[in-house]
């Protein structure tokens, strides 16, 4: 059923283009007061910075980009500002999907979609359908989206459908069940804005994930901004337990296997 092995059960084979980029896009409000805007006007640059990673990310040959566009607990908010994020969102779905898909981009949101309006909800199972067949890159949003909340959902919809693992189950068990579950682990999570924290994003599968952290508010993270971020996962040695040595041999082992 899960075709992608979790980091703790089986060692990830390591490229050195990240497989799946997972990103907190933060800083927007801080970018529109240094220039004595309104916070929602950095919303809107920040779609421009969305749309200019997901092209990055194609060519560069990310193959997951999974965007945090609003948390579970960014309901706390003044409510004009969560207005405008609901209509940037529904203007985006309108205005970038078509250009999406023929860029061959697959897309899908992952969150607890229960709390936005009808309207939200079948423009996302549209562009879901639309893009189903891509598969250059593959974008989710993360939308009213929180770590235990997904972790929850998993656990409450795993028991549902095998009420026999009641008496205790797996992790093997538990992560087909997880909201993106159809995707690797992320191999490199970003976090622009400045703060490092990671703000209920995806708890379980940041596991074993490299950190990556940028003062670089999000209207300005641009392709240099993203290359930045790649070469210092380049840099990393990812472990998964081990010790160097034993992550030099099987370096030289596969060097040796692939001729
Ligand atoms: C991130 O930018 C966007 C969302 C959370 C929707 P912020 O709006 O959090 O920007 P700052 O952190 O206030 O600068
Ligand atoms: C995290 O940013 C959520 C998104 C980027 C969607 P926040 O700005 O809401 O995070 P906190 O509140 O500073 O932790
Ligand atoms: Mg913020």
């Amino acid at each position: 059923m899960d075709k992608h092995k979790s980091s703790t059960l089986a060692i990830p084979e390591s490229r050195s283009v990240p497989r799946h980029v997972a990103i907190i896009m933060d800083g927007n409000g801080r970018w529109a007061k240094q220039r004595f805007l309104p916070r929602v006007a950095g919303h809107k640059r920040g779609l421009e910075a969305v749309r200019a990673t997901v092209k990055a990310c194609v060519k560069r040959g990310v193959e997951y980009l999974t965007l945090f566009a609003f948390s579970s607990e960014n309901w706390r908010r003044p409510q004009d500002e969560v207005k405008f994020l609901m209509q940037l969102f529904v203007a985006a779905l309108e205005q970038e999907i078509e250009k999406l898909h023929a860029n061959g981009v697959r897309f899908r949101v992952v969150g607890d979609l229960s709390r936005f309006e009808p309207r939200i909800v079948r423009l996302v199972e549209e562009a879901e359908a639309r893009t189903a067949e891509n598969n250059r890159l593959l974008l989710t949003i993360a939308a009213n989206y929180g770590g235990r909340w997904d972790m929850l959902q998993a656990a409450n919809r795993m028991l549902q459908e095998r009420p026999e693992l009641a008496a205790g189950f797996s992790e093997a068990d538990l992560t087909p069940y997880f909201s993106m579950s159809y995707a690797p682990e992320p191999d490199l999570f970003v976090r622009t804005g400045g703060e490092q924290r990671i703000s209920n994003f995806l708890l379980w599968q940041l596991a074993y994930s490299e950190l990556y952290f940028t003062d670089t508010l999000w209207p300005d993270f641009d392709v240099a901004a993203l290359d930045d971020a790649i070469r210092s996962y380049q840099e990393r040695e990812r472990r998964f337990g081990r010790t160097s040595e034993q992550v030099q041999s099987s370096r030289r082992v596969a060097r040796i296997s692939a001729g």
